[in-house]
């Protein structure tokens, strides 16, 4: 147990009593030792249709058989543009271009680059700054930190990002402790977009990113009307609107997204966990064709988003 350095645990509570998980089926998981526990937040809220189903098992061992690895740059493989093309019939109606990547942290530093390079493509190089929200959780690249908000995940390392700031989080015990379903309180919360739109001014921001539903600081539901009002300021001041939904994808909220549940569609959306069912490492961003035409431009043989993974697709 000595040279594996774990994640986000308190790694030398865990070796004095390891809790291991070696064999998982459908909503179950064993120990080593046969006990069998209910897995009760899908693996971490990404294995959405259940663990070891045999149809994903089968494709992955025939991938792996037939084509292991192939480079997606300047190369490809025909199952990306088939897969693009099946996950696009999900998204909400405009959100059909996508761009894979191979986690949830990544996806949001592409989408987040995204916004930056799109602003820029369009003669507004100004428009750098990037909003994220208290208590947000974006991942823990250097983008996703600095647009999150949880101190904890911050505090330690330095600067990160600059031109960042932050809207106020929606969490009210005060008015919404107790209500049921989403809160009735809050949807003026959005306005302190309209704030940093004063101190900072509209031509400097590029992009908003939240979470529809919030999901590492406690469950938090969006006030009732607040995404609506998020989208018209944005809407009002040319900012793209991010939504984050790594965790409300594939099916969480009942729908297919959060954005289709609460009927309000994003400029870009970042996904991955249950995209794969966890069972390779995978994201993606989509976003809204007339961003990805923007960079379609200049001649035709220069690489347009100078950004990818070598597991990108
Ligand atoms: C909303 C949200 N964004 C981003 C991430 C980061 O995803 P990953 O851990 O795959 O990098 C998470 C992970 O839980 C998340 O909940």
């Amino acid at each position: 147990m000595d040279a594996y350095w774990m994640p986000f645990t308190a790694n030398r509570q865990f070796k004095k009593a390891p809790r291991l998980l070696a064999k998982a089926k459908d909503m179950h998981f064993w120990t080593p030792e046969g006990r069998q526990i209910l897995d009760g937040i899908a693996g971490l809220w990404c294995v959405n249709a259940g663990h070891a189903r045999p149809k994903i098992v089968k494709a992955i061992a025939e991938q792996a058989a037939e084509l292991d690895y192939a480079p997606p740059f300047n190369m490809a493989h025909p199952k990306a543009f088939e897969l693009a093309e099946r996950l696009v019939q999900l998204t909400p109606a405009g959100l059909d271009k996508v761009f894979f990547t191979n986690s949830g942290s990544e996806s949001v530093d592409t989408a987040l680059k995204m916004a930056i390079a799109y602003h820029r493509a369009r003669g507004e190089g100004t428009r750098t700054r990037l909003i994220g929200r208290e208590r947000g959780y974006h991942g823990v690249n250097f983008g996703g930190i600095s647009v999150g908000g949880i101190v904890g995940n911050r505090k330690t390392f330095g600067p990160a990002l600059g031109g960042i700031d932050h809207i106020r989080h929606t969490h009210d015990l005060a008015r919404n402790a107790y209500s049921r379903g989403v809160p009735a309180h809050g949807a003026e919360l959005a306005d302190d977009l309209e704030r940093l739109v004063a101190l900072h001014d509209a031509s400097t921001i590029a992009a908003v990113i939240v979470e529809p539903v919030a999901g590492s600081t406690g469950v938090l539901l969006p006030p009732q009307g607040y995404l609506e009002r998020l989208r018209a300021i944005c809407d009002k001041h040319g900012i793209l609107l991010i939504f984050d939904e790594v965790i409300t994808g594939f099916g969480r909220l009942g729908a297919p997204f959060g954005a289709t549940h609460f009927g309000v569609t994003p400029d870009l959306m970042t996904v991955a966990k249950g995209i794969s069912n966890g069972c390779v490492p995978m994201g993606a961003v989509f976003c809204k064709r007339a961003i990805h035409d923007v960079f379609m431009t200049g001649p035709e043989h220069l690489i347009e988003f100078a950004h990818g993974y070598t597991y990108s697709a």
